[in-house]
């Protein structure tokens, strides 16, 4: 069967011919019909990653993909020997329906930034109804889902940072209050930033880019005199799609309510609340109410657009 394969960590992966799945004790193989290509696929196999894959070579894919069982049940399923193939081994604890009427693709495309949106808004930064939201990154598959996931669970305000134009004017569109370009001079930012807070701190900031927007941010914050108050702004990490260190300033964490946590593997909701997660976003996008764009590609060519910047789009390789 054709898989696509990392023969070393800072390659390319190339589509090739490889043995079919071996089984281990309760697992049958799947039908891979639609596999997403996200930033933790490129990362994982430029070595970047934590989890950067320990033997080579290896068969790429560690988000949920679609598939078809032997019995015919359309699923998204785990597979940790790589979902990028036209076949792959996977136990029914790992697989979960496909709603009838929902696109494969659709549905293997929204898994990995809906769950964690999801995860961000109320297992990390337990979002309340009205509060103010700011996405950094909301032009990314990832934040667009965020703008529109964080007004689905009662956000009162949600405001979109990001740099493409043509994404960050279709944000409105998708639930955003009021947009910020992210592509001007820090002082610029840092005031456009303020204003759209509306004199008051956000809420909950979702950080899909760490780095020198992060750091702007952060600068907005902080009381310059005496008075003792109370305020919080939780800024959940998220991703590190600009830069992967921080400079921090000590004294922001003291004069402000900043709280910084991660939201990722090291601290997931247990399997039920992932499952009912993604049950809900996989039901948003059936009826309409969450919107995503993505470019279906043949695995043959998995190669060519591995490193391609999608604009806002979710590639999803077709084996
Ligand atoms: N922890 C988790 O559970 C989890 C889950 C999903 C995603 N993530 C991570 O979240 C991040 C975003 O994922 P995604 O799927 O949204 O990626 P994506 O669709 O490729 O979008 C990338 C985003 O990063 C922005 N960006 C890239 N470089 C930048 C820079 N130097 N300065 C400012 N903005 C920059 C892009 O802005 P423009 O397009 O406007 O230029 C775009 O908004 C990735 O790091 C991904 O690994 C983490």
């Amino acid at each position: 069967m054709r898989a696509a394969v990392l023969r070393a960590l800072g390659e390319l992966p190339r589509c090739e011919d490889v043995q079919e799945p071996l089984l281990d004790e309760g697992e049958e193989v799947v039908h891979v019909t639609a596999c997403p290509l996200t930033n933790l696929d490129r990362d994982r196999a430029a070595g970047t990653h934590f989890a950067a894959p320990a033997v080579l070579p290896a068969v790429c894919g560690s988000a949920l993909a679609a598939g078809r069982l032997p019995d015919g049940t359309r699923v998204l399923f785990r597979s940790p020997g790589g979902t990028m193939a036209e076949r792959a081994a996977t136990r029914r604890a790992w697989c979960l329906p496909i709603p009838d009427g929902l696109d494969d693709a659709l549905a293997a495309a929204v898994q990995n930034p809906g769950v964690a949106a999801w995860n961000a808004l109320k297992w990390r930064a337990e979002l309340r109804p009205g509060e103010s939201v700011l996405v950094l990154g909301a032009t990314g598959v990832a934040g667009q889902i965020a703008v529109q996931l964080a007004k689905h669970l009662g956000a009162g305000k949600v405001v979109a940072a990001g740099r493409n134009p043509r994404v960050l004017a279709a944000l409105p569109a998708l639930g955003a209050d009021a947009t910020v370009r992210l592509d001007q001079s820090d002082d610029a930012l840092r005031h456009d930033l303020r204003d759209a807070a509306g004199g008051e701190d956000f809420d909950v900031v979702l950080d899909y880019l760490w780095g020198r927007p992060t750091e702007v941010f952060v600068s907005t914050l902080g009381f310059a005199d005496m008075e003792l108050r109370f305020s919080r702004t939780r800024l959940v990490q998220i991703g590190a799609m600009a830069t992967p260190a921080l400079r921090l300033p000590a004294q922001v964490l003291r004069s402000s309510g900043l709280e910084i946590m991660g939201s990722g593997t090291g601290n997931a909701p247990p399997p039920e609340v992932l499952a009912r997660e993604l049950g809900q976003t996989l039901d948003l996008l059936a009826d309409g109410r969450l919107r995503m764009e993505i470019e279906r590609v043949p695995l043959a060519r998995v190669r060519h657009v591995w490193n391609l910047d999608q604009q806002g789009r979710r590639t999803v390789l077709i084996p």
